[in-house]
């Protein structure tokens, strides 16, 4: 059989509010996600061997920093989906990397979802038993807190830990600058920043996406829609990497509508009036910026993690 490939989309939230830590290690949180036409390829090859997941391989943006082996958040995926079943194949797996990594775009997340997808269909031909999106889901939910969502992709509000999904009917095109950086953040270390900022300042608030969520209902433009943006780990992102206040001052002057970190950071995303504007503030912003490993434009809503027709 031939190798299936899917793609696998990063995210940017547009509101990302997080609330207090929970008993099980996760914060609360109240988000919205949007999808970006950015993306990785994930190739699933059936190979000769005992089943289960034989090799991995990395190419691409930033790939020396993803690991290769079972902690790979693609790994797992294809194992679940290959489960104890009998008459599994094994499978060579091949990501080839157009999402920074450790960026807050959801790219680890991303590949996982592009896997449970191409998983599913080498094991639907080569054995006849096709996944349901709902065990897919259920997969998903287990790999990661943004699996589910870069499995669905689209618009939509997250709520818990970021799994508990509700469709956002929001499809008008919106137009980004995307500035990646040389070095990454670690995600529980953002969040646990943000706990002791919040010790330090004796308050939890959290940002709430009531106001977001009706103009994106109605379809608001975006010069309505930038001063709705928020991102509650912004701060403490900044606080470990303190350069990124230069990197979103320079957007914002640029012609950027607004400037926001993305996620944990720390990529920083610039909502744009269109898309001639999104590339002057990427030049820009890879101007004058030497944190910048580069930047790109991008638009949002795209699908979630799909086949690529063979
Ligand atoms: O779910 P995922 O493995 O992507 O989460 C990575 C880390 O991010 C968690 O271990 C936790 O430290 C932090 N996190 C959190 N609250 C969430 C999601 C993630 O504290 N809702």
């Amino acid at each position: 059989m031939s190798p299936v490939t899917a793609l696998g989309h990063a995210k940017i939230n547009l509101a990302l509010g997080v609330g207090p830590l929970r008993a099980d290690g996760f914060h609360e949180l109240d988000t919205i996600f949007q999808s970006l036409d950015i993306h990785d390829r994930v190739t699933v090859t059936p190979v000769d061997g005992p089943p289960g997941v034989r090799r991995l391989t990395v190419a691409g943006l930033g790939a020396d920093a993803v690991p290769t082996d079972r902690t790979n958040l693609a790994w797992r995926a294809a194992e679940l989906v290959l489960g104890d079943l009998t008459g599994v194949p094994a499978v060579d797996i091949h990501i080839e990397k157009g999402i920074p990594t450790a960026g807050g775009m959801a790219g680890g997340s991303a590949d996982a979802a592009a896997a449970l997808r191409a998983t599913a269909e080498v094991l639907r031909v080569v054995t006849g038993t096709g996944s349901s999106e709902a065990q897919l889901l259920e997969h998903a939910r287990a790999l990661g807190s943004d699996v589910p969502f870069t499995l669905l992709g689209g618009t939509r509000r997250g709520t818990g830990r970021g799994e508990l999904l509700e469709e956002i009917p929001a499809t008008r095109t919106r137009h980004w600058a995307l500035a990646f950086n040389r070095r990454g953040l670690s995600t529980p270390e953002v969040f646990r920043t943000l706990d002791a900022m919040r010790v330090g300042a004796g308050c939890v608030a959290s940002g709430d996406t009531s106001e977001l969520l009706a103009a994106l209902l109605a379809d608001a433009g975006p010069e309505e829609i930038a001063p709705l943006l928020s991102n509650d780990l912004g701060a403490p992102a900044l606080r470990l990497s303190p350069g990124l206040a230069e990197i979103l001052r320079v957007g914002e002057s640029a012609g950027a509508l607004a400037g926001i970190v993305s996620g944990s950071g720390p990529t920083c995303g610039f909502l744009c009036a269109d898309a001639v504007t999104a590339r002057e503030v990427g030049g820009a912003v890879a101007g004058a910026c030497c944190d910048i490993r580069m930047t790109a434009t991008a638009t949002g809503p795209a699908p979630g993690a799909q086949l690529v027709p063979r």
